[in-house]
This record gives C-alpha cells, sequence and structure tokens, in this order.
C-alpha cells in the first residue's frame, strides 16, 4: 500500500474496513507496535496454497536490522514466532505457522469468509471497494487533435484511461474525466485561412461546408506548404485568432464543432464520458504558471527560445519558442497549475502512448524544480503519473492500418466487431434453435456488447506497455482469455441460478454460504480478494490486473462448478449463493473494463 498522503485528508469511514490485505495489515500492526518501538510498515502478500492463504514477511528485514543489537530474539524465526503470538484475537485468522526464516503464514477461517460473501451479497459490491488515501483525481485520455484524425492511439488511450477512471470511481475517489483536445496551435491560421478561401459562404452553410475533415486539414496543408502567399496570410490569422477578433473565433469554434461530433460517434459506441477541457482552455493561464518560474530564475535562453533547464535529457524543456508561442510544454504546466491549484486534484493522471513518456518525464521534472510536485521517492501527493501504453499492431507485425486510409478509422472498427458478433450470434442461435426468442434489438444489443467489450478487453488483458496484435478472429474467439468467453461464461451462471428456480432474494435472507469443499473454499477466497486486486490495479495503474482477476475468476468458476453438484444437492442454497456472488464480481470487473454484461446467449 502506498504512505498515507501528507498534509491531505485521509479518509476515515470507520465502516470501511478494505481489501483482505488491509484487514491483516492492521492486526500485523497491532503486533509490530507491541514489539517494536518504530513504527514498521507491514508486510502482508498472499502466499503459495500449500503454506496458506496469506504471509507477513516483516521477520527477515527486521532480522538484519537487528542482528547483533538484541538479546531478546536469536534468528528471524524467533521473530516471526513473536509477530504470530503478539496477533490481535480476531474471526479472521482460523491459525497461523512461523516457517523458516521466519515467514508468518495465515489462514482466513472459512466462515469469515463466508460471512464476508453473504455480507457483499445483502449489503453491495460497494463493501469491497478499497481505502486509497486519495480523495480527487484527474485522468486526462483520450485527448485527440481536432481537425485531425483519431486514431489507433487515441482508441487506447479512451479505452486504458475510463478503466483508470472506473477503478478510481468505485474506489470512491471523485475523477475528473478529462478529454485534453489539441484545439490550439498553429495549424488553425491555415485551416481557418482555408476556409475563407474555399468556403466563403461558410457561416450559412455550417458543418456541411467543411464536410471531411481530414480531407480538409489535408488540402490546407498542401496550400500552406505550397503557396507562400497563402503561408504568410496563415500565420496572421494564427494571431488574429489568439489575439480573439470575432470572425477567427468563430470559424474556429466550428472547426471544432465538426470534431467534437466526430469524436462523440466513437465516445458513445464505448459509452465513455468525458469533459473537453482543450488546450485552449489553459492558454490564458500560461502567463502566471511560467511566471512561477522566472521568478524563481529558472527560465533561460538558449538559441532565442525561452527554456527551463531539466538534468538527463542532453536538452532543455522549451516552454516559449523563438517566434514568441507557447507550445506543448508551456500548455502543459499551465495545466497541472491548473489542475494542483483550481481543482485541487491529489493525482494527476496522464493516459498516452510511451512515445510521449520524455515529454512527461521531462515537464514534471521541470515541475518539482518549481516546487508544484514532491519528490517521487518520498510517496506523497500530490503526484503525476504517466500512463505509457504501446502500439497496436496489424497481423503484419507493423503499425496497424486499414488499407482505406493511413490512419485506422475508428468507427468503423468498431462497427466490423459487433457486425461480425452479430453474425456470430445470428448462427449460434439458429443452431441450437434459441433464435425464435430473440426480437432483432436483443441481437442488436448483445452484439454490440460482445463486440465492443472484445475490442476493450483485448486492449486491456495485456500489460499496457507491451504492443499488441489487433485480430478479429482472436479477440472474438469464444475459447480463451477473451471478452466473448467471459460474457458467456457469466450467461452461464445466470442460467444455472435460473435453471434452479430459487429466489435468490429470498436465499440471501435465510442460507449461509458454507465453504467445505476444496474447490468452494479456493473460490470463496478469490472471491474475497476482489477489492485488493482493484486496489493494486488502482495503484500501480494497471488494468491488466484485473483482467487476470476475472479470468481466473471464470476458471475457479469452472472447477467448483465440475466438482460441486450445485441443482438438486444438499448444499443448494449455499451453492446457489456462491454463484450469485460470482456473477455479481463478474458483473463488476465488466462495469470497471467498460464492459456490457450479456445475462443469456
Ligand atoms: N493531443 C495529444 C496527442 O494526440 C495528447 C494529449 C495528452 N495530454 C496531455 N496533457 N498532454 O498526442
Amino acid at each position: 500500500t502506498s504512505a498515507p498522503s501528507e498534509g491531505l485528508a485521509i479518509k476515515t469511514d470507520v465502516e470501511r474496513v478494505g481489501s483482505v490485505k488491509q484487514q491483516l495489515s492492521r492486526l500485523a500492526k497491532v503486533s509490530l507496535q507491541a514489539l517494536f518501538p518504530d513504527e514498521i510498515e507491514p508486510l502482508i502478500a498472499v502466499c503459495q496454497a500449500k503454506f496458506g492463504d496469506y504471509q507477513c514477511n516483516n521477520a527477515m528485514g527486521l532480522w538484519s536490522q537487528l542482528k547483533g543489537k538484541t538479546t531478546e530474539f536469536k534468528n528471524p524465526n524467533s521473530i516471526g514466532q513473536a509477530i504470530s503470538k503478539n496477533l490481535p484475537q480476531s474471526e479472521i485468522i482460523e491459525s497461523t505457522s512461523v516457517a523458516g526464516p521466519g515467514f508468518v503464514n495465515i489462514n482466513l477461517s472459512n466462515k469469515w469468509i463466508a460471512k464476508n460473501i453473504h455480507n457483499m451479497l445483502v449489503n453491495g459490491i460497494e463493501q469491497w471497494a478499497p481505502v486509497l488515501s486519495v480523495t480527487r483525481a484527474v485522468v486526462d485520455f483520450s485527448s485527440p487533435n481536432i481537425a485531425k484524425e483519431m486514431h489507433v492511439g487515441h482508441l487506447r488511450s479512451t479505452i486504458i484511461g475510463d478503466t483508470l477512471a472506473r477503478m478510481l470511481e468505485f474506489s470512491n475517489v471523485e475523477v475528473l474525466r478529462r478529454n485534453h483536445v489539441g484545439d490550439w496551435g498553429t495549424q488553425f491560421g491555415m485551416l481557418i485561412e482555408y476556409l475563407f478561401d474555399q468556403f466563403p459562404n461558410w457561416e450559412e452553410a455550417g458543418d456541411q461546408a467543411i464536410g471531411d475533415l481530414q480531407a480538409f486539414y489535408k488540402a490546407s496543408k498542401k496550400k500552406f506548404d505550397d503557396d507562400s502567399a497563402f503561408r504568410t496570410r496563415a500565420q496572421q490569422a494564427v494571431v488574429k485568432l489568439q489575439g480573439g477578433e470575432d470572425r477567427y473565433r468563430h470559424a474556429w469554434q466550428n472547426i471544432c464543432e465538426i470534431s467534437r461530433k466526430e469524436f462523440d460517434l466513437v465516445y458513445s459506441r464505448l459509452q465513455v464520458q468525458l469533459e473537453e477541457k482543450g488546450e485552449s482552455f489553459y492558454n490564458p493561464y500560461i502567463p502566471r504558471a511560467l511566471e512561477e518560474f522566472r521568478k524563481q530564475g529558472l527560465i533561460k535562453e538558449s538559441e532565442g527560445a525561452q527554456v527551463v533547464e531539466v538534468e538527463g535529457y542532453g536538452i532543455p524543456l522549451i516552454v516559449i519558442k523563438r517566434d514568441g508561442g507557447y507550445n506543448y510544454a508551456s500548455t502543459d504546466l499551465a495545466a497541472l497549475w491548473y489542475r494542483l491549484n483550481e481543482e485541487k486534484a491529489q493525482w494527476i493522471i496522464y493516459v498516452t502512448d510511451v512515445g510521449q513518456q520524455q515529454h512527461f518525464d521531462m515537464f514534471f521534472t521541470a515541475a518539482r524544480l518549481v516546487g508544484w510536485l514532491p519528490d517521487p521517492s518520498k510517496n506523497t501527493y500530490p503526484k503525476a503519473s504517466h500512463v505509457g501504453f504501446g502500439l497496436v499492431l496489424g497481423q503484419d507485425g507493423k503499425r496497424f492500418r486499414t488499407r482505406s486510409s493511413e490512419v485506422v478509422r475508428l468507427v468503423e472498427l468498431l462497427d466490423e466487431a459487433k457486425q461480425r458478433c452479430k453474425a456470430e450470434l445470428i448462427k449460434r442461435l439458429e443452431d441450437n434453435g434459441k433464435i425464435v426468442d430473440w426480437t432483432d434489438d436483443q441481437l442488436e444489443s448483445t452484439a454490440e456488447a460482445i463486440g465492443y467489450g472484445a475490442v476493450k478487453y483485448a486492449d486491456l488483458k495485456n500489460n499496457r506497455l507491451t504492443n499488441y496484435t489487433f485480430s478479429f478472429d482472436q479477440m472474438l474467439n469464444d475459447k480463451g482469455n477473451t471478452a466473448v468467453y467471459l460474457l458467456y461464461a457469466h450467461a452461464r451462471i445466470c442460467s444455472i441460478i435460473k435453471k434452479s428456480g430459487k429466489d435468490v432474494e429470498e436465499l440471501k435472507k435465510l442460507g449461509t454460504i458454507v465453504l467445505e469443499h476444496p474447490d468452494e473454499r479456493a473460490l470463496g477466497l478469490h472471491l474475497i480478494q476482489f477489492a485488493e486486486v482493484v486496489e493494486e490495479a488502482c495503484s500501480n495503474l494497471l488494468p491488466n490486473v484485473l483482467c487476470e482477476y476475472l479470468y481466473k475468476l471464470s476458471e475457479m468458476f469452472t472447477g467448483f462448478y465440475t466438482s460441486c453438484q450445485v441443482i438438486g444437492s444438499p448444499e443448494e442454497a449455499s451453492r446457489l449463493l456462491l454463484c450469485e456472488a460470482t456473477a455479481v464480481v463478474m458483473r463488476k470487473c465488466f462495469h470497471l473494463l467498460g464492459i456490457t454484461p450479456v445475462y443469456r446467449i
């Protein structure tokens, strides 16, 4: 777990007990406090099943500090024994044992696991939200550029950023979802001047005038490169726009609006919520942000540009270009200033491809120089994190592109996933004679859930830093680690419950859960580990950790269902509750991954 933030409010909601790991940490802390004068952070980890469920791993480290200075302990094992003996009484722990160099193995009580699951079913899965030490975060994601196409890198950013935002929101962090669109800069002079040239009546024609914005961008760029008189006018147009001249501002808004509508086609398909605060929004804040650098003597002149020197990169961070204009870095500095001071965010998270790593490293370093951010080794807030991700590759191993254009048309891509799913679903339902039970609307929404879910999951299941190969065949396979497989697995659990004819709400009121069979217990243990998995995925900003958990959950369920009869068995009530708990946790995973669950197939 991360250290508590300094000077910022820490949540002290006693109702929220946190993950199993956090609960065990609290017990271990009491024990360590009884034994040692200094405050020691408990080291709790999941351990190999043959040793127990969890382990407290402090003894070895403590021994290396105490060796030769203590008569109380003769080896790490005796420290482990003492930690174990001093653990406070708790219904959580069934038994402990101390192994080798002082590992304290902890076995959880079956009763407590069962009670915990039952409690979640009755009071909702919010009970299992992890407790994080931040209250407000900015997630800066998607962030395409106006008039240029939103490409597959922006799609990755949208999918990863949305999941991170969802996981933090579930953990009771207030998330400001920010679309940092590229809506400012010299290209607008060229675009506006071209609009005036080609479509003198653009104000009446509105959106219709420009039509295809990418083609418009290319044509204006060509003119800019070929025609020097046009180039001069374009440069003057930038000055007029930035000076706030009405006609220019209006044209700029018109161009932004067209892009915005296109981006929204993708966002609405993916059901992603974003609030646009583009580069232009931060423009007025740049002078005051840079003033703080200037006051501290951090801005230098270099080859006509104004720069901040940051060590270790061989180049300085340019904040004012040679022509006097601001750039990507000065905008990001102003945005960071705004997020820290106006929005009072404690954690600012940026989701872009790894290619931008150096930009972020450099401007984070600059922000530390000026005193906006603390030294990262202190692990305190406020904190800024760059969430980098790798490339999407095509089957040929090269950067993913479609035949028709150099950048992938995202909308077509998503629609193709859905169409393929629909065809597959229809075939499946025809084969098993169930097609008559489905309306076209139901087919459509199910295909959408599976198709878009498959695209998202194929992206999220890999460690984000690795490149991955985009393949419809792979992601739409109903076997293996895919959203299709997982959504079907969920639907199957729902149909088991339905087939039993029992009312789950009644079972929750009356029944208890008993974890007798080893496969029941293994499933139960995995279920209650949900909170710490979300906690880890949030702290390390790694959605694949949640995907791995979800996939393993489906495997554990299969293990349980294969060895434990549910319907008609003496344990039916308890086992149906376990089915229900699995379905609830699966749905929450889907929700956090931005995937719509499917209840029948
Ligand atoms: N518009 C940028 C791009 O397309 C991404 C912006 C990311 N956010 C930021 N604050 N720099 O590459």
